[in-house]
């Protein structure tokens, strides 16, 4: 079983001159599901881990299978406004201006052990931003680990203070 061949190519897609990288063959198949659930968690070699952090949309898939396996909570990040509590927030560069991301104020507790999850590692902005929430309520940050990595695009090179690891790296 490679889950790499669940991977799907398609070109020009968001936009012409892209080759996304579509994870939904994966998601629709039981069997390279239950084995990137495997390939994320033996990373983590047992360790205890309090919160895993999601991003929002992509990133609960795997974020809530992961929180489900390790007995951890399970935090949602999101986009600006859809949370109902009180949020923190941190922004990231877009090719043209600036996004940002949202976390309730009450998610994490300091000294937390969280793990940050996300589908894709490309330019690191969004999992740098994850990382700022995550520091800003204290949390210690175990690992990011991400379905790939699109490593040309050297978005680790955002967040390389913390442990990152990728199941499929491109
Ligand atoms: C995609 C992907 C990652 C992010 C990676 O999310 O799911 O979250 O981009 O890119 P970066 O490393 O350059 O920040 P997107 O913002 O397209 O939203 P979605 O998950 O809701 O599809
Ligand atoms: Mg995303």
């Amino acid at each position: 079983m490679q889950i790499k061949n669940y991977i799907r190519d398609i070109q020009d897609f968001p936009k012409e001159g892209i080759l996304f990288k579509d994870i939904t063959p994966l998601l629709n198949d039981p069997i390279a599901r239950e084995e990137s659930l495997k390939i994320l968690l033996d990373s983590l070699k047992g360790q205890k881990i309090d919160k895993v952090v999601g991003a929002e949309s992509r990133g609960f898939f795997f974020g809530m299978l992961l929180a489900d396996k390790l007995n951890a909570g399970f935090v949602p990040v999101r986009k600006p406004k859809k949370l109902p509590f009180k949020t923190i927030s941190a922004s990231y560069d877009l090719e043209y201006g600036t996004d940002s991301l949202e976390m309730h104020i009450d998610a994490i507790k300091k000294g937390d052990r969280v793990l940050i999850h996300d589908d894709v590692l490309a330019t690191g902005g969004t999992a740098k931003a994850l990382c700022d929430l995550v520091n800003e309520l204290g949390g210690e940050i175990v690992q990011c680990n991400f379905l790939m990595e699109l490593s040309f695009l050297n978005g680790r090179e955002k967040i390389n203070e913390n442990p990152i690891f990728a199941a499929i790296t491109y």
